[in-house]
């Protein structure tokens, strides 16, 4: 026999030597990669959630509206800029639900400057009441959010006779915005935010059928639409704006789990186990809030106006989005449809030449 050859039982010494054998091994794979699936899921939600923002910006004694704050986005967003010192006015359609959202707030936060509003931007009148009482209430307002919002609900018409989707996320706070607009410019510097979304990507602005009495799709026409219109609205309002020292700006908060879906056809036991299995692919509502938060607050952005957020960082729009024409015109139709005095607008425009 030649010498080289190892010998066949040292040969398994040596590899009993080197490695574990029988069930400790498996445990300890098991383990290792039970270690490596849990931090790349934690790495994955901490990319998913999105930066916060940390900056220590106080508000206190500075005026606050914050539009459908009693849940999800909104609601997270008032509690923090509660913390950080705002008189906050909530701005809501569900007086109980604003109670109680209002004192869970206090208690969070200790700060008793936190008021109940009753606006359902779905009534015109209930808009222009609320604006009324809040004018004659406060002398000045420093962060208006436009927050409310609903998602592919059925086909239904506002008090006003509007395809409630466009007529809550964007015509009345369209209302809303201008008839507060004199006490932002007295204020400033001040700042808008408009909570939009992403989904703007899918919408078009259907000229012959704004209100979609033609043909309705709940998500990627009436939704979309609303969300585009948003954005067109926020870019409009930033170049009446200039030089006013007042800033309007929109925000996408990312895909965040709140009570937005609640029109979806899917039922309770499916949300439930889709929330299970994808939860960790979505943000809660806290960090939903940041892109939000960072806009409204941080002073590195103070001169930033018409600009889209997402993930609290600057992003680029689609041309539809900054068709000038086209928000020209849903400017003059959104004038008509919610009924406000032309003189209103031309002395914005002329205010600021
Ligand atoms: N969640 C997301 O993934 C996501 C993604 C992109 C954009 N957004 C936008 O983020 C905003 C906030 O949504 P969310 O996710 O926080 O949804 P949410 O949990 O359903 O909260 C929406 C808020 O709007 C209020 N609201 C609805 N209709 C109203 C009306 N007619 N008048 C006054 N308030 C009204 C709701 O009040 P009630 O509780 O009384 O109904 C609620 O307080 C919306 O503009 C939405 O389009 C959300």
């Amino acid at each position: 026999m030649p010498d080289e050859l190892p010998h066949p039982l040292l040969q398994e010494d040596e590899e009993q030597s080197l490695c574990f054998r029988g069930p400790w091994a498996w445990l300890v794979l098991i383990l290792i990669c039970c270690i490596g699936i849990g931090l790349i899921m934690w790495l994955f939600r901490k990319c998913v959630q999105g930066p916060y923002y940390r900056k220590k910006t106080r508000i206190d004694g500075k005026v606050v509206i914050v539009t459908g704050c009693n849940t999800g986005i909104g609601k997270e967003t008032a509690l923090e800029l509660a913390r950080r010192g705002g008189r906050i006015y909530m701005a809501c359609r569900d007086a109980a639900r604003c109670e109680a959202a209002r004192l869970e707030i206090i208690e969070r936060t200790q700060n008793q400057n936190v008021f109940n509003r009753t606006l359902d931007l779905a009534s015109l009148s209930s808009v222009r009441q609320f604006s009324e009482r809040f004018l004659a209430e406060e002398q000045r307002l420093d962060i208006l959010i436009n927050n409310a919002g609903i998602m592919a609900t059925p086909h239904k018409l506002t008090v006003d006779g509007f395809e409630q989707q466009f007529g809550v996320n964007h015509l009345g706070h369209f209302l809303l915005t201008n008839l507060l607009l004199e006490r932002l410019k007295s204020s400033a510097p001040s700042r808008i935010v408009v909570v939009s979304s992403a989904a703007y990507i899918c919408g078009r602005i259907n000229k012959d059928d704004l209100n979609s009495e033609k043909h309705y799709s709940k998500f990627l026409g009436a939704y979309c639409q609303s969300k585009l219109a948003n954005i067109l609205f926020t870019r409009k309002l930033a170049e009446l704006l200039k030089n006013s020292g007042v800033t309007v700006n929109c925000v996408h908060p990312g895909i965040v789990r709140t009570e937005l879906g609640r029109y979806s056809i899917a039922t309770h036991w499916f949300n439930a186990i889709w929330l299970r299995v994808f939860g960790c692919f979505v943000k809660t509502p806290k960090a939903g809030a940041q892109t939000s938060l960072r806009v409204a607050l941080d002073p590195a952005l103070e001169k930033c106006s018409g600009e889209f957020y997402a993930d609290s960082m600057r992003f680029p729009l689609l041309s539809k989005a900054k068709d000038k024409e086209m928000a020209d015109w849903l400017w003059q139709e959104s004038e008509k449809l919610v009924g406000l005095q032309r003189e209103n607008a031309v002395q914005t425009i002329v205010v600021n030449q």
